[in-house]
């Protein structure tokens, strides 16, 4: 399994692991954007059949992950956590300091992934996510990554 840029090629089956695995999926502009605007968009290639997907943002320091999805048929296969251990490495790699994210507290699947990898809750937005009866709260979460790759330059610089 390789983790690879999502291209627009990918969209009709990124699309289609999202709708088979979201009660409100995102449209299929809103991942042609995601693109279109350079965010980190990764998918979870085998052999030429997608399992899953990640899209994160990065700016001034800070990596939001925006969407981590493995396919139904292709769940409790390790596709997330290689998904997610990608996501935290390009997240460093671009000098981000933290990684936010979102989860619904009734995700278990997710919280149980994040939890493994070291993420804290750091607040709750109120009423975030569509849910059948209303809205749901968001736990925010974020991992905090160390400080920007300028740390390998000289401890005794006076800068
Ligand atoms: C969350 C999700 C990405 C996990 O992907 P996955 O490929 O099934 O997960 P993995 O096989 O890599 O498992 C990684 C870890 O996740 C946790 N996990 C996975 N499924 C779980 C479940 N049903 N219950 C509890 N924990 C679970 C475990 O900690 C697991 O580690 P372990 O195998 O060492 O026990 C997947 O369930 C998914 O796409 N869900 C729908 C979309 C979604 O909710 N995305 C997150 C939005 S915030």
């Amino acid at each position: 399994m390789i983790v690879r840029a999502m291209s627009e090629d990918d969209l009709a089956e990124v699309w289609a692991l999202e709708k088979g695995a979201y009660q409100y999926p995102w449209s299929q502009s809103i991942f042609r954007d995601c693109l279109r605007v350079g965010y980190c968009c990764r998918v979870a290639d085998q052999g030429g059949a997608l399992h899953g997907y990640s899209i994160m943002s990065v700016a001034v320091g800070e990596a939001h992950l925006l969407n981590l999805c493995v396919g139904v048929q292709s769940r409790a296969r390790g596709y997330g956590r290689k998904l997610l251990d990608k996501v935290i490495a390009e997240a460093a790699l671009l000098n981000a300091t933290r990684l936010f994210l979102e989860v619904r507290p009734t995700n278990h699947a997710a919280r149980g992934l994040y939890d493994s990898l070291g993420f804290r809750t750091i607040g709750r937005r109120k009423a975030y996510y569509k849910a059948p009866q209303g809205r749901e709260d968001a736990l925010v979460l974020a991992l905090d990554l160390g400080l920007p790759l300028e740390r390998d330059t000289d401890p005794h610089d006076p800068r």
